[in-house]
């Protein structure tokens, strides 16, 4: 079966990817990844609080070395180098890039265009094959209008096209009011793949301690509802690849996001769940599928029930939640006859 797949112009032999998670960390389970058969690996996120803390702590040690005495000032050096959190990453990405053979994605997290950007560049030379921008920001303060965050959002991202020739993704939120106009907009501004979406993690409340709760829950395949939504009004329609991200359990859940029209079906959850070894269940599961069709490769089915190819388009807005609302149960006697 010939699962090969070009992603925003790097060719995978697989549509699967391992999204940012603990399990990218390490050589160990990055080979084992490859091994299972993810066409590509994106490394846990580098963020900006910990280049901003490193820059902060260099200058903080090189003022007080600066106004001390020599004996001071060589206690006070600033850190080894190759101790900062930034120059571990850059090793991974670096020892990641060399050991394997499929594209290592590293991955840039942050809020604002500050000085973290200037890490893409780095990341590209020590052989990164792509940036993925996770821009994980939260609207909170009440005095920012839509538009204002939508700048901030393309400010980085020509920010870090300026700086960078390998491909960029944007890990995106699926907060915006209109998210395929924006999207448009992300990739004129260079974004070169969209990842539908980002999924943020909201607090729990404890009633108990009266605080707040910040437990992670790992996915599960209910919450791919959004990004089918969008995978499937976007492909087609939009000069960047598309990668699903949110809610892969099952082969199933793999098939429904490329038949949306997803270039790229991301999971972290099945993977901390299942183990590394469940991407090979979710590759052979895909070729199973295709298999027991009579498809030899992912052409004919990518994007086979997105909104441009299926027959009633309206399917993917207004209609189909009429039909769902009227099918749960009797319709009101006042709808009856009116929803087909
Ligand atoms: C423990 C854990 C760590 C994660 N770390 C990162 C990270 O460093 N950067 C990032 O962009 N996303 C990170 N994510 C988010 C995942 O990459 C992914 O987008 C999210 O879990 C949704 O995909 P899923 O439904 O397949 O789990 C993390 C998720 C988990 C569960």
């Amino acid at each position: 079966m010939d699962l090969r797949t070009n992603y925003m112009g790097l060719q995978l032999p697989s549509p699967l990817v391992a999204s940012a998670s603990p399990l990218t960390a390490d050589l160990a389970s990055l080979l084992l990844l490859q091994d299972a058969g993810a066409g590509a690996v994106v490394l846990p996120s580098l963020f900006a609080e910990q280049i901003e803390d490193e820059t902060r702590r260099h200058i903080a040690l090189s003022m007080a070395g600066a106004d001390s005495s020599p004996e001071a000032r060589s206690y006070l050096s600033a850190p080894d180098a190759d101790e900062t959190q930034a120059h571990r990453y850059l090793d991974l990405v670096r020892r990641a890039s060399t050991e394997l053979t499929i594209p290592v994605i590293a991955s840039l997290n942050g809020a604002t265009e500050e000085n973290w950007t200037d890490y893409a560049r780095q990341l590209e030379d020590a052989g990164a094959s792509a940036l993925e921008l996770n821009i994980y920001f939260i609207a909170a303060d009440l005095t920012l209008d839509g538009r204002a965050i939508e700048a901030r959002y393309l400010h980085i991202v020509q920010a870090v096209r300026r700086r960078v020739r390998i491909p960029i993704a944007v890990k995106l939120s699926p907060y915006f009011s209109a998210p395929g106009n924006f999207a448009l907009q992300l990739a004129q501004a260079g974004a070169d793949s969209l990842v539908l979406f980002n999924r943020f993690y909201q607090p729990d409340i404890d009633t108990v301690r009266l605080k707040l709760r910040n437990n992670l829950e790992l996915s599960r395949s209910s919450e791919m509802r959004l990004a089918l939504l969008w995978t499937g009004i976007l492909h087609g329609r939009i000069n960047a690849s598309l990668a699903a991200s949110t809610g892969v359990d099952t082969p199933d859940n793999v098939v429904q996001y490329l038949l949306a029209g997803a270039d790229v079906v991301m999971t972290t959850s099945s993977l901390l769940r299942h183990g590394a070894a469940h991407m090979r269940t979710l590759v052979d599961g895909l070729a199973a599928w295709l298999g027991n069709r009579g498809m030899t490769d992912l052409c004919a089915m990518r994007g086979m029930l997105s909104q441009r190819n299926i027959a009633d388009p309206e399917e993917y807005q207004r209609a189909n939640y009429r039909k769902i609302l009227a099918g749960y149960g009797a319709a009101p006697a006042y709808q009856e006859g009116s929803i087909q």
